[in-house]
């Protein structure tokens, strides 16, 4: 689907979407563009300034938008619980937030930062926010992963890379969590008969706060693309007819082939046993968990 850009988005008046990391970086424009359509745009950021002056800009480009900020921190689970009680209705996630890099850090809850982060954070969202997404016609969610996924490797006994941490190796593991994670929860949603598609992308490389270039790396700057075209997959995801759940969509919302690594059902379903365990969040929805 080479074709399709954010004009082509239906109207969304009556929905309700929550774009998490959405002050920045490919979350803002894609906040921008569904309130753009008439969602109710629920922008949440662990910064309270940050994300009340992306509530602010989204204004300035569509006044009269449905757009609030919520606060949530992805590395507290607390943070976590709290935004999802605040939050009473819901068709639309798109887990987008995240980090990449860093160095050895841990969340409130100890675990390590870049798969507590993008991952666990993640996880816990959308099973608290299960049970309103459940109750909606054509809900969906969007986790966006990267191509990095594909290097990821999981060792359930050193999630936290504790013997060995290797910034680059943490940052694929979380992102090879996130592709787990989205194919799995299509694949609980389908056989518990739920209208839920959900969805994995991989942005492209885009010019955002996430992408630090080394000074051996000038030439990279080159190949980065606009925010806006990095929103581009998270978009056609979020709302083409045309998607069917299951899929793992690229730039220009291009279906994208999902390496073996990233399609074990085996490796996903002990990752979610494990997310359940770590997070005491459990898909209420979902049999046996
Ligand atoms: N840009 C690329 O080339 C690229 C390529 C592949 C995949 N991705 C993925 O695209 C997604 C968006 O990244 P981006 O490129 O837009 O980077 P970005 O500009 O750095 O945006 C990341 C967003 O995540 C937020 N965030 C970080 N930690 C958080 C936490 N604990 N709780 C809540 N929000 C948190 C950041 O908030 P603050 O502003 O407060 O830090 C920021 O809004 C990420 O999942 C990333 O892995 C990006």
């Amino acid at each position: 689907m080479t074709s399709w850009t954010p004009a082509s988005i239906p109207d969304l008046t009556g929905k309700t979407a929550i774009v998490t990391g959405a002050n920045s970086g490919i979350g803002l424009p894609t906040a921008l563009e569904l309130a753009r359509h008439g969602a109710h745009v629920i922008v949440a950021a662990r910064n309270p300034g940050k994300g009340e002056e992306a509530v602010a800009s989204i204004l300035r480009a569509v006044p009269g938008a449905r757009v609030e900020y919520g606060r949530l921190d992805l590395a507290d689970l607390d943070s976590v619980r709290r935004f999802a009680e605040g939050v009473t209705e819901l068709d639309l996630l798109v887990n987008n937030a995240g980090i990449a890099m860093v160095p050895r850090q841990l969340t409130q809850d100890g675990f390590e930062l870049q798969f507590g982060t993008n991952h666990l954070g993640h996880y816990a969202l959308t099973g608290l926010l299960l049970p309103l997404l459940a109750v909606r016609p054509a809900a969906r969610v969007v986790t966006v992963s990267s191509d990095a996924y594909s290097a990821g490797r999981i060792d359930f006994d050193d999630l936290g890379l504790e013997r060995r941490y290797n910034r680059i190796a943490a940052y694929a593991r979380s992102k090879l969590a996130n592709m787990l994670f989205g194919l799995e929860l299509q694949r609980r949603a389908a056989e518990a008969g739920m209208d839920l598609k959900s969805m994995v992308v991989h942005p492209g490389m885009a010019a955002t706060g996430i992408v630090k270039l080394g000074p051996l790396m000038p030439l990279t700057k080159l190949f980065l693309k606009p925010a806006a075209v990095g929103a581009v997959p998270s978009l056609y995801a979020a709302t083409s007819p045309d998607v069917r759940g299951g899929e793992f969509i690229g730039p220009k919302g291009k279906l994208l082939r999902t390496a073996e690594v990233g399609r074990s059902e085996e490796l996903a379903a002990r990752l979610w046993e494990v997310s359940a365990d770590l997070t005491g969040v459990r898909f209420q929805q979902f049999a046996g968990n």
